[in-house]
């Protein structure tokens, strides 16, 4: 991918004395009383933010938090929380400017937090009057919001195309980077790991995996819905049968090209959905009508294992049982630490899955976890991300 810099601009003097205007993704998880409960997206966005400062620029900052009325600006939805966080990150002052959209006073050498770019007008239809007016802020335009590049909005995409200058900063350049090197230039075998509730919701990366990788390895109700494809029993899992022959034609698919799509051959089960439930091991030709699947079993994390085990590449997007509750997290566990021990590029995405990571303590050893939610998985279903896209263009 062919887009501008921000250390190359950096690092050619382009920035000093210059006006430039990040789009981080600051949307962070928060508490009732509005804590912050998650900070690693803030922490994510602060080598932007000192490099244009180290580079001599005055510096704004803005994002979206979470999803408010456009027009409106709730105390719920103000960044207060983020700019304090992000102050202790740098160890500066970071003042918060409430509308901004018509002129931003800051010097070089300072930065400034934007609030919540989602309560201007226009912002979510991705307006041209609003995305000249906030490129005019600006000398340079950096899009640094990797969890963001799956939606064209006015300060993802718009403001890109007016800037006088708009580049990539070091996160969104890094995930790019990591996911292309795990897609489009693979180490082989390509191993996939697609769990999660539903194969309605992620139908289009399995298909468009199915496509490329050498083993695509699914979990929870998504492998349920293969098993019955396979004629297995499931009992009263959940699962999608008016599915099975999507799921019938990837694993034909995946056959056709030598490549394979693993069904569990034991499953661990529960009368009930519980934190209390008793797990059953049972072979996956034995589930019973009264059955619920909700992990795997330990020869089929076995037989995972040893496929994560020779992987040159993994990537990873969802738990493969309920690991929330422990007797049902033993095959998530045993994925994770065998994508932990294997010498392969490993790069992780999505909420559940780095809830998972963090539970089994192995942050430390993917090659490369993503901060974006719906971008990774729009990445995965092979979707051009619109904010990169506008940034190709500009470079042009
Ligand atoms: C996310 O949390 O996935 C991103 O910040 C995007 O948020 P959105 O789904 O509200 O656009």
């Amino acid at each position: 991918m062919q887009f501008k810099r921000l250390s190359d601009l950096a690092a050619q003097g382009q920035l000093r004395g210059k006006r430039v205007f990040i789009r981080a993704d600051l949307n962070v998880p928060q508490d009732d009383a509005g804590n912050i409960t998650e900070d690693t997206r803030i922490r994510a966005s602060v080598p932007a933010i000192s490099e244009a400062l180290a580079a001599g620029a005055a510096v704004m900052v803005t994002s979206h938090l979470g999803r408010p009325t456009e027009g409106e600006l709730k105390p719920e939805d103000s960044l207060a929380p983020v700019a304090q966080r992000l102050s202790e990150l740098l160890g500066r002052p970071v003042p918060l400017r409430r509308d901004w959209v018509d002129g931003v006073d800051v010097a070089p050498g300072e930065v400034v937090l934007l609030e919540n770019c989602r309560t201007n007008k226009g912002e979510k239809k991705n307006s041209d009057e609003l995305a000249q007016k906030m490129a005019r802020l600006c000398d340079v335009y950096v899009n640094d919001a990797f969890g963001t590049a799956h939606r064209a909005e006015a300060t993802t995409h718009g403001i890109a195309k007016y800037a006088p200058i708009a580049c990539a900063g070091p996160l969104l350049a890094a995930e790019l980077d990591a996911l292309g090197r795990a897609l489009l230039a693979p180490r082989r075998p390509l191993v996939a790991i697609v769990a999660g509730s539903k194969v309605s919701t992620k139908l289009t990366i399995l298909k468009t995996l199915a496509e490329r990788v050498d083993n695509l390895i699914v979990g929870g109700g998504i492998a349920n819905t293969f098993m019955l494809a396979a004629g297995l029993p499931i009992g009263k899992s959940l699962a999608e049968p008016d599915l099975v022959e999507d799921a019938r034609a990837i694993i034909a698919m995946m056959q056709r090209r030598g490549a394979s799509v693993p069904i569990p051959v034991d499953v661990v089960c529960a009368k009930e959905f519980s934190a209390q439930a008793e797990a059953i091991v049972r072979n996956a030709a034995d589930v019973q009508a009264d059955d619920m699947i909700l992990d795997i079993g330990p020869k089929t994390a076995a037989m995972l294992a040893g496929q994560l085990a020779q992987a040159g590449t993994i990537v990873w997007n969802g738990p493969v049982g309920v690991f929330e509750f422990d007797q049902f997290g033993q095959g998530t566990r045993a994925l994770a630490q065998a994508i932990a021990a294997s010498s392969g590029f490993s790069i992780a995405g999505g909420g559940d899955t780095l809830a998972a990571i963090a539970k089994y303590d192995i942050a430390d050893k993917i090659g490369y976890i993503s901060t974006g939610g719906g971008a990774f998985l729009e990445f995965l279903e092979g979707k051009t991300l619109p904010a990169v896209e506008v940034l190709e263009q500009r470079a042009a």
